[in-house]
């Protein structure tokens, strides 16, 4: 019998988890002494990023704010997983949860977040039980997983080139000199699409336009490759035209640094056009999430409808009222009882959607899965 010592005082490895951590080790050892909770390994060794159950609070004087309620999501390596939903729904709040920059008052009260090594014989990492600032996450962030912001003003530094910005960047996860890391910043802002980039790299954020600023932004985010990004509303601050470009570079350089990325927006048409799958997401859980085709083709969730019917379409009879959902978000502090968005859906079934428990997110159809009363899982799905 081998001896085994579990040193993680949150997680309790189940026997089949142990005996795959041992075979990923090197085979059956008689004695085998954990030190890391690398023993539980992600569903699927194909996932970058492997998310489950996970549950961010913000404790406000004024209450406790659920701001993520058991979220599963994963992301595949050159793949993007897009993330939808309402304003204050929980996207941003489950982005800076992986990435551990949380507000002061915001916690993950529990769930995993595994990251896959690097390396083919590493171990999967549990984001969720570093310490957020501790080394071991400053490495991960910038050099595995960044995020580019919405406001790109406000996050560039007013007082520090473009190019100093991204020479820091680059200097804090590489050993080079500062000629080396000023060069490849020049060298990012021409990947970017920055023009004159030998003489931009020298620009303070004001002396350039939001497109320029957002180039910049992503030129930081990308500059040591990392194996995810994290866009979180890069274009809502652009016009139109910019969108276009910011979301074509994006997928350039995602083709060319084989990067997966997570787009959150509320936007259903930057969804529609650049996310491989999509999942929505309501009052902190995820409501919806299936293939980009089939979500569009056959959406299930009634809020997932309601969203999508929202959305101006060319060639509409534009006598006809824009479809909008009834209702508003509840309040942050407000408890629903049963499914979260039963108040504002026309399907509601009385005494089953408005008590108990919220629906569990099942699959419906291959790929497809709802959180709904409406849709039972398919036969063998959990
Ligand atoms: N710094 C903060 N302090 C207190 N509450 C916050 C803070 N940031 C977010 N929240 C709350 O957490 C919940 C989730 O917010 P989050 O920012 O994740 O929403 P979101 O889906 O990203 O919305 P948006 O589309 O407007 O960016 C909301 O109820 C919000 O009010
Ligand atoms: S569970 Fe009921 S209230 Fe919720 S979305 Fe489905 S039909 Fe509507
Ligand atoms: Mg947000």
């Amino acid at each position: 019998m081998p001896l085994i010592v579990w040193d993680s005082p949150l997680k309790t490895p189940p026997p089949c988890c142990i005996f795959l951590a041992m075979e990923s080790r090197g085979g059956r050892i008689p004695g085998l002494l954990f030190h890391r909770p690398v023993g539980i390994l992600p569903r699927s060794m194909d996932a970058l990023l492997d998310i489950r159950n996970l549950e961010v609070r913000l404790a406000l004087r004024e209450g406790v704010v659920r701001a993520v309620n058991g979220v599963c999501l994963q992301l595949s390596p050159r793949r993007t997983l897009g993330l939808v939903g309402e304003s204050g729904c929980g996207k941003s709040m489950a982005a800076k949860a992986i990435l551990r920059i949380l507000p002061p008052r915001g916690s993950i009260a529990s769930g995993e977040i595994w990251l896959a090594p690097r390396e083919a014989d590493g171990s999967p990492v549990d984001l969720a039980q570093l310490p957020a600032n501790g080394k071991a996450m400053r490495r991960i962030r910038g050099s595995d997983i960044s995020m580019i912001f919405q406001e790109p003003m406000s996050s560039l530094s007013p007082v520090h080139t473009a190019g100093n910005q991204i020479a820091e960047a680059v200097r804090l996860h590489q050993s080079v000199t500062r000629a080396q890391a000023i060069d490849r910043a020049v060298e990012m802002l021409g990947l970017a699409g920055v023009p004159h980039p030998e003489q931009r790299v020298n620009a303070y954020s004001h002396e350039l336009s939001g497109g320029l600023r957002q180039r910049v932004m992503i030129a930081m985010a990308l500059c040591c490759r990392p194996r995810l990004l994290i866009a979180d509303e890069p274009t809502t601050a652009l016009d139109v035209t910019v969108q276009g470009q910011i979301l074509t570079l994006i997928r350039r350089l995602q083709q060319e640094f084989s990067m997966a990325v997570l787009m959150i927006t509320h936007d259903m048409g930057v969804v529609a056009e650049t996310a491989d799958e999509v999942a929505v997401m309501y009052l902190g859980r995820i409501a919806e999430h299936a293939p980009n085709a089939a979500l569009f083709a056959r959406p299930r969730h009634p809020y997932t409808v309601g969203l999508l019917e929202s959305v101006p379409r060319l060639g509409q009879d534009r006598t006809k009222r824009l479809h909008a959902i009834p209702g508003h978000v509840p309040g942050p502090f407000e408890v629903i009882a049963g499914c979260p968005f039963h108040p504002r859906c026309s399907q509601r079934i009385k005494g089953v959607c408005d008590t108990g428990e919220a629906p569990k997110l099942r699959e419906f159809e291959a790929g497809h899965h709802v959180a709904c009363h409406l849709y039972p899982a398919k036969e063998g799905a959990a």
